[in-house]
């Protein structure tokens, strides 16, 4: 499919005032996006979790303009308040999905947006917050052409949500998202994510993450620098392979519910994901000594115990633990006695594998 399939035709805006509002949760890679080329188009194909309470909701107020603006015309409050340092961000997906929705400058914006997590907990709001506002877009996009049906509304919020952030395309639906080509995945694109196409094992379904925060502040280096180090990357082209083959490899154990070859390809994601980040020009680091701590923890308790506990990482210090909801009781005491000591405030978010974004209109 080509990009100008998501090019709304000509269609006359409404002429009222009106409002949507549209929630869209985080999700967690387990086969990580790691280099991208222009137009946000990844390198290589990832799968992830969608999450459930780690969500933004975001309201999209709009109001006819008299004479179309030359930029674009909007207010953004974060949390009830004013706030200018997400405009630069902003600005820059509203001029990437124009092109897609020519309707924007005829209008005056009210968005509002808040967050079910802290948000200097370090956890990456930008998948459920670009999730979130392509998906007020995508309303009010129906509203102006009813009979968009309901297959293409979640591809284009998807395919918005990309050029906010790429990770965000994964954010529309659930229990598991795929995003980019990969040749054993018939409909893979590299322009939007969709389902998981093939069987998952009901023990995935209700998969548990308990987010540990091990650092709260900002990172040292932002995803989109990071992604950007991969270009002429020593290591590039063997990790895009690593990738497409765990893809590969994930379909089997997906089916049969084999928790001992998830783990393995979980782990190894996250690791290999942190060793691009070490071996990159500049060099970098964003594990912290206690996300150390807690992985060789990890590794003690499932030898121990022989449960399935596992980890993942996102492009930060914080630990995403990942394990079935059967075997919940024990580990979430595990981690209350062993692993909240190394979490800043003893902080963890407890979320689990969720459905997608929904309209709060
Ligand atoms: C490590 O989606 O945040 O979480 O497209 O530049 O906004 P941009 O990057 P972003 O990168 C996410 C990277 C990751 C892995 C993943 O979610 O697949």
């Amino acid at each position: 499919m080509e990009e100008s399939h998501f090019v709304l035709p000509h269609a006359t805006p409404l002429d009222i005032a009106g409002k949507v509002g549209w929630q869209a949760p985080s999700n967690i890679a387990l086969i990580k996006y790691w280099g991208k080329k222009k137009n946000q188009i990844p390198a290589n194909p990832s799968l992830s979790f969608t999450l459930s309470s780690s969500l933004t909701a975001t309201q999209l107020e709009y109001t006819p303009l008299e004479q179309k603006a030359a930029g674009y015309s909007y207010d953004f409050l974060f949390e009830g308040k004013e706030n200018k340092s997400f405009r630069p961000k902003i600005d820059s997906f509203l001029n990437r999905i124009s092109p897609y929705l020519p309707f924007l400058k005829e209008y005056h914006f009210r968005i509002e947006s808040s967050n079910s997590f802290p948000h200097s907990s370090g956890i990456a709001s930008s998948a459920s917050a670009f999730a979130a506002l392509a998906s007020c877009f995508m309303e009010l996009e129906k509203k102006i052409d009813p009979g968009m049906d309901e297959e293409f509304f979640y591809q284009k919020a998807s395919f918005l949500a990309r050029l906010g952030s790429g990770s965000a395309c994964r954010s529309m639906r659930g229990p598991m998202m795929m995003w980019g080509e990969h040749e054993d995945y018939e409909g893979s694109s590299d322009l939007y994510a969709v389902e998981y196409p093939y069987e998952i094992d009901p023990v995935f379904r209700d998969f548990q993450d308990a987010i540990l925060l091990v650092h709260k502040g900002e990172k040292s280096v932002s995803s989109t620098t990071g992604h950007g180090l991969m270009e002429g990357h020593r290591y590039a082209g063997n990790r895009f392979e690593q990738a497409n083959s765990n893809l590969s490899l994930i379909r089997n154990v997906l089916k049969e519910g084999d928790l001992d070859k998830f783990v393995e390809i979980v782990e190894s994601e996250a690791l290999s994901l942190h060793a691009m980040m070490m071996t990159s020009i500049p060099y970098y680091l964003l594990m912290k000594p206690n996300t150390l701590e807690i992985i060789e923890r990890i590794w003690r308790y499932r030898r121990d115990t022989g449960l399935h506990l596992c980890f993942t990482l996102d492009a930060g210090a914080n630990v995403h633990l990942l394990f079935p909801a059967q075997e919940a009781e024990k580990t979430n005491i595990f981690i209350n006695d062993e692993l909240l000591q190394f979490c800043e405030d003893r902080s963890v978010l407890k979320d689990r594998v969720g459905s997608g974004a929904r309209s709060i209109s």
